[in-house]
């Protein structure tokens, strides 16, 4: 299976010592989005640690997730400046959109969606982060455009 393969390529460009573990595991999450459970045993295999050790540090780091995340990760802030011009309007827009809440990925697996603390761009209130680009003063009526917009640029590169 190519998940496997890629999966062992990226554990066999780490020395087996316990100090590459994080190293390792941030490389699985660049590349598949998430930490396959696969990738967890193997890895811990080769560092000759268990697997709960690289657990509960892939469950510590908040940029390390164990489940699968969309290609298109929205974060939709929910600091006080941005709960008060409406980001409850934004999950509204995103569940009508995607089907979802926050902390789920949509079933084709192109859009995740999380709930944010400040942001730091509370003048521009609502904002919302599509991978990294920030959305400001949204509406609800500006979300299917921006779904649209991610959906449209996947089907581009697809063709
Ligand atoms: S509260 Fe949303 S950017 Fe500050």
């Amino acid at each position: 299976m190519v998940e496997t393969e890629r999966i062992r390529e990226i554990i066999a460009g780490y020395p087996r010592d316990r100090r590459y573990a994080l190293a390792a595991m941030q490389d699985m999450q660049r590349t598949f989005n998430y930490i396959p459970e696969e990738g967890l045993s193997l890895l811990a295999d080769h560092l000759g640690c268990s697997q709960a050790q690289l657990y509960s540090m892939a469950t510590f780091y908040k940029a390390l997730s164990l489940t699968p995340k969309g290609k298109h990760i929205i974060k939709i802030c929910n600091g006080t400046a941005c709960h008060i011009r409406g980001s409850m309007n934004l999950k509204t827009g995103l569940q009508r959109e995607l089907g979802i809440e926050p902390g789920e990925t949509s079933e084709d697996g192109l859009f995740s969606v999380e709930f944010v603390n400040c942001l730091g761009s509370c003048a521009l209130a609502p904002v919302m982060l599509v991978d990294g680009v920030y959305h400001n003063k949204l509406k609800l009526e500006d979300v299917p455009g921006i779904v649209e917009h991610y959906r449209n640029e996947d089907g581009e590169q697809d063709a």
